[in-house]
């Protein structure tokens, strides 16, 4: 009987540390079925970032309850005033695609804690302000209209759930552990672990397909918070389970684990060359702002010229990244003036050009991009495309190329551009000659057919 007991003790163990271990696994993937499954989003290389929330009244950042050091009270007139009277996802979304952009990623809720969304799991949310609608659905709706993937940003930062402990990041930080201690003192981040995970539930339960997920951010160390606090890898498991395709970015605290991210997120800056982890390239897309902050500031005049914008979008595929390009929509929901001549300029240009970035990464190796050029590449119709930032005097030199190239376009117009063996009596460069007029386009790009 003893042994019996035993025996069935240590099946039980066995059986628990199995289904233990199965789960404390993520999803395994071959680097193959991996990029198989991000394929649409590295072909698409051009999305739209929205940060919408409260943060859109008082229009000077959306980090402005922290850097100001606001209680919820002294918050709450925010809520209290919410009413985008003329918010019209569907003309954000034809302007987004407009602009050439292929996948969105809205702010279902940022680090203020306010819901977008008709959440159970809180009253804090759009359908409790004056306004009174889920912010989410038309969104949802509207971009998927216009043939744009969807997706979410989900803060794991939240300053206003009762239960999120008060950190180095929390407007009610504080200055040393007693007051840390005496603040948090009934806080109980396990409550608030069950709230992403429901909230989470409802975000990618309710809405439809969702292809991407932005979870963001952790800060591990003291007074920090990293995986632990979010539980991420149950939530980022969870999240793969009620939507299995979905595209996860890097900031979860999970960087070492494997399966632990899809992309990595460099924000507000130009990579240097395609980021490697481990001497191996990953996927990457940088997000960026068109003036600095995030949700709608009003005074902010640091907006990046049109020209600057399109470099951005072309130098990111130059490196085989992507581009996230910030709007922050007013509290009425419209995009700022400002957004919309930006954006509609890179409409302009991906209009005619958009050839050079769909589907297109870095140039193969040994390709050597002439002075003030960026190059982009498309591996499967072997067309080389050359940016040309400045626009050249008459002529451009390809240097070694002159057993490599069949025909040479300017992509915006198809028309031919003339080439002749041979520079300064070298016999392996191309010389190409352009018109000396730059031509209508803020980027002129030219389409090499190579051999
Ligand atoms: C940072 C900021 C945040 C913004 C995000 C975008 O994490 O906290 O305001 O949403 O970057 O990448």
């Amino acid at each position: 009987m003893k042994t019996r007991n035993l025996s069935i003790l240590l099946i039980t163990a066995l059986m628990l540390f199995v289904t233990f271990s199965a789960s404390a696994q993520l999803p395994n993937e071959t680097d193959a079925q991996k990029a198989e499954r991000m394929k649409w989003w590295t072909d698409a290389r051009f999305g739209m970032f929205i940060h919408w929330g409260l943060y859109a009244l008082p229009a000077r950042h959306e980090w402005v309850k922290n850097i100001e050091r606001m209680t919820n009270e002294q918050y709450q007139k925010y809520f209290e005033t919410f009413n985008p009277d003329m918010y019209d996802p569907h003309e954000w979304a034809k302007m987004a695609k407009a602009a050439g952009m292929k996948y969105v990623v809205l702010t279902a809720k940022h680090h203020e804690g306010f819901c977008l969304f008709d959440s159970k799991f809180t009253d804090y949310k759009a359908t409790n302000t004056p306004y009174g609608k889920d912010l989410i659905k038309e969104y949802v709706e509207a971009f998927r209209a216009e043939g744009l993937k969807v997706g979410f940003y989900y803060s794991l930062i939240d300053w206003h759930h009762p239960d999120y402990t008060i950190d180095s990041n929390h407007p009610l930080r504080q200055q040393s552990d007693s007051a840390y201690a005496r603040l948090n003192k009934g806080r109980d981040m396990s409550k608030y672990r069950e709230y992403l995970k429901n909230q989470v539930t409802e975000l990618l339960t309710n809405y439809g397909e969702i292809s991407i997920i932005w979870f963001d951010f952790s800060f591990p160390g003291k007074n920090g918070k990293g995986r632990k606090d979010w539980d991420s890898e149950n939530l980022l498991k969870l999240a793969r389970s009620l939507q299995p395709g979905i595209i996860v970015d890097d900031r979860l605290d999970l960087s070492d684990v494997p399966g632990g991210f899809d992309f990595i997120s460099p924000e507000q800056y130009k990579v240097a060359k395609w980021p490697e982890i481990n001497g191996k390239r990953v996927a990457w897309e940088t997000c960026q702002t068109f003036s600095g902050s995030w949700g709608y500031y009003r005074d902010e005049t640091s907006w990046k010229s049109s020209a600057q914008l399109i470099e951005l979008l072309v130098e990111s595929v130059s490196k085989g990244g992507n581009l996230l390009l910030n709007v922050g929509p007013t509290a009425r929901g419209v995009f700022d003036y400002r957004a919309q001549d930006r954006l509609g300029s890179m409409g302009e240009w991906m209009k005619y050009n958009n050839r050079s970035v769909y589907g297109c990464t870095e140039a193969p190796a040994g390709l050597i991009a002439p002075d003030n050029t960026l190059l982009t590449y498309n591996p499967v119709t072997n067309r080389l495309y050359i940016h040309l930032l400045a626009y050249p005097m008459g002529s451009l030199v390809l240097k070694g190329m002159a057993e490599k190239v069949k025909y040479i376009q300017f992509l915006h117009d198809a028309s031919e551009i003339k080439f002749s063996r041979g520079h300064e009596g070298n016999t392996g460069d191309l010389e190409l000659t352009l018109p000396v007029l730059k031509p209508h386009s803020e980027i002129p790009v030219l389409e090499v057919y190579l051999k």
